[in-house]
């Protein structure tokens, strides 16, 4: 598997308190205690060796740094976690591994000590982000931060590891960037509003492959910092140098939650948008990024609509139900299945079906449940109720609910809408069709009531729970689904 090799230039300043000055300094205080029985004496000839021995520590240290033999090196990090500064020849001066064990703690605001053994390493950083950048690193791997971030609390390890597995592809990276009405409304809204961004600083939250961030600065940013959690981070990177942005765009490998800055932000831009919105739970990380964002700073995207309105679509409940005939069988291979058929329905129908369809299939006007960006916090999230009544402009047997969802970008010059509805371009998110699992008749003019409940689980996804009553008849049904599971029912 090849090195994560990340890069981070840097004054390397090893002070090796080693062993044997360690060794050497004890001796001679031991000499000196044997020479002077008087003990007044005794400290007062400690302190003065004390003294001048930091004397000429301090002042090598400031002669090599005046030399410039504390050279300019390279923290390469491998999978590994073992650290490996280079001279700018590329040849290593040290190497040391980083665990949960490892100590190291911070010291004035550019440098870290890190101890081995008994050997101390203080790593002396030119700049606030490299020092940041470090900083994110070393606290991935070791116990520096022990407590858990938001990300982590929200998240199971199992999921978040498939999650930036997938995210780590440079064919997802392009799955995304090829819908073209997606990357093609990011970019109207960043040059649009380019007035926003011109000379401003920007974070990209969840990079990926630096797209929004490139976007940020042909619209005039003077400075984006871009945050990806994948291992995509290391192809964002070499984009950015491909394209001799370096100096502008500063690539930041960890999750939004874990890293620091070393200023506020002005206006955020993220793509966090999954299935319905709402799945992968990325929004809340969206929502996390606002604690760097300037009082009065913008978000890209600034709010989003979820729109909701039932459907009647014979054909794909039966397509649906019909899936779990195969549980009918009576003998397959001799043995019977059916025990098992009902357990198989119920599987099958927590399926959200994500395709697309004709707006004709649709019962009544869609309701719409918005979220706003600058003013949500991660917690409004963890569980949403949504209440409904639809007026049915149609008689029929209602299905489920269709979901859809728009997201607005408010600039100051103008505000842009991408859109998921049926009835706009398709993107790769398409629609979203939740089935009740009994359909309900009812008549044009008649109202559908009930409520959506959306519950966010560590999976990072929703359990979504809806209920439904033809308020004339009393007809109630209802279901509740995985988000996290959908079918895929596009050709
Ligand atoms: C939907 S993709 C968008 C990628 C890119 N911004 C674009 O528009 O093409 C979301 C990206 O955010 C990253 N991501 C998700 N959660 C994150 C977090 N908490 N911190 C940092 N990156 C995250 C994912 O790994 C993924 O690459």
């Amino acid at each position: 598997m090849p090195n994560r090799n990340i890069f981070v230039s840097s004054y390397f300043c090893i002070a090796v308190i080693s062993a044997l000055e360690c060794q050497s300094s004890l001796s001679s205080i031991y000499s000196v205690f044997r020479k002077y029985s008087d003990t007044t004496h005794f400290f007062h000839t400690l302190s003065t060796f004390l003294f001048i021995y930091l004397f000429i520590y301090l002042f090598i240290i400031a002669m090599l740094e005046d030399r410039g033999w504390m050279s300019q090196v390279h923290l390469v990090l491998s999978e590994s976690s073992s650290f490996a500064p280079s001279a700018g020849d590329g040849v290593c001066v040290f190497k040391f591994s980083i665990g949960p064990e490892t100590e190291c703690c911070r010291v004035g605001t550019q440098s870290f000590l890190i101890t081995l053994g008994c050997v101390s390493v203080l790593l002396c950083f030119r700049t606030r982000t490299e020092f940041n950048a470090f900083h994110t690193m070393l606290s991935t791997q070791s116990s520096l931060d022990k407590e858990q971030s938001a990300f982590d609390q929200r998240t199971d390890v199992s999921s978040a590891r498939q999650y930036f597995q997938f995210y780590g592809c440079l064919s997802q990276q392009q799955n995304m960037l090829q819908d073209y009405l997606r990357t093609a409304t990011y970019q109207k809204a960043i040059l649009l509003n380019e007035v926003d961004f011109r000379d401003k600083v920007v974070l990209d939250v969840g990079c990926g492959s630096g797209i929004l961030s490139f976007f940020a600065i042909q619209a005039g940013a003077r400075k984006v910092y871009a945050v990806e959690a994948s291992s995509v981070a290391k192809y964002t990177q070499m984009l950015v140098k491909s394209n001799h942005l370096s100096d502008r765009i500063t690539v930041l490998a960890g999750k939004i939650e874990e890293v620091s800055f070393p200023e506020r932000v002005d206006i955020i831009v993220s793509e966090p948008i999954g299935y319905m919105l709402l799945n992968e739970r990325m929004l809340e990380s969206y929502l996390h990024s606002k604690k760097w964002l300037k009082p009065r700073g913008m978000m890209f995207p600034t709010f989003s609509d979820l729109h909701l309105a039932p459907f009647t679509d014979e054909q794909l409940y039966m397509e649906h139900y019909a899936r779990s005939s195969f549980w009918h069988q009576t003998s397959f291979f001799g043995i019977d299945l059916s025990s098992l058929h009902s357990a198989a329905v119920d599987e099958f129908f927590k399926q959200p079906i994500v395709d697309t369809f004709d707006k004709q299939i649709l019962m009544a006007k869609s309701i719409k449940f918005s979220i706003n960006f600058l003013e949500a916090k991660e917690e409004d999230l963890h569980r949403m109720e949504i209440p409904f009544v639809f007026q049915l402009l149609q008689s029929g047997l209602i299905h489920g609910l269709a979901v859809w969802f728009d997201v607005a970008f408010v600039g100051s010059r103008t505000t842009v809408w991408l859109s998921t509805s049926p009835s706009e371009p398709l993107t790769h998110w398409y629609q979203v069709r939740c089935l009740l699992q009994t359909p309900l008749f009812a008549k044009a003019g008649q109202t559908l009531s009930g409520t959506v409940l959306l519950v966010a689980n560590k999976r990072q996804s929703y359990d979504i729970h809806l209920s439904a009553v033809v308020d004339q008849s009393g007809f109630k049904s209802g279901n509740t689904l995985d988000l996290k599971n959908p079918f895929f029912r596009y050709a």
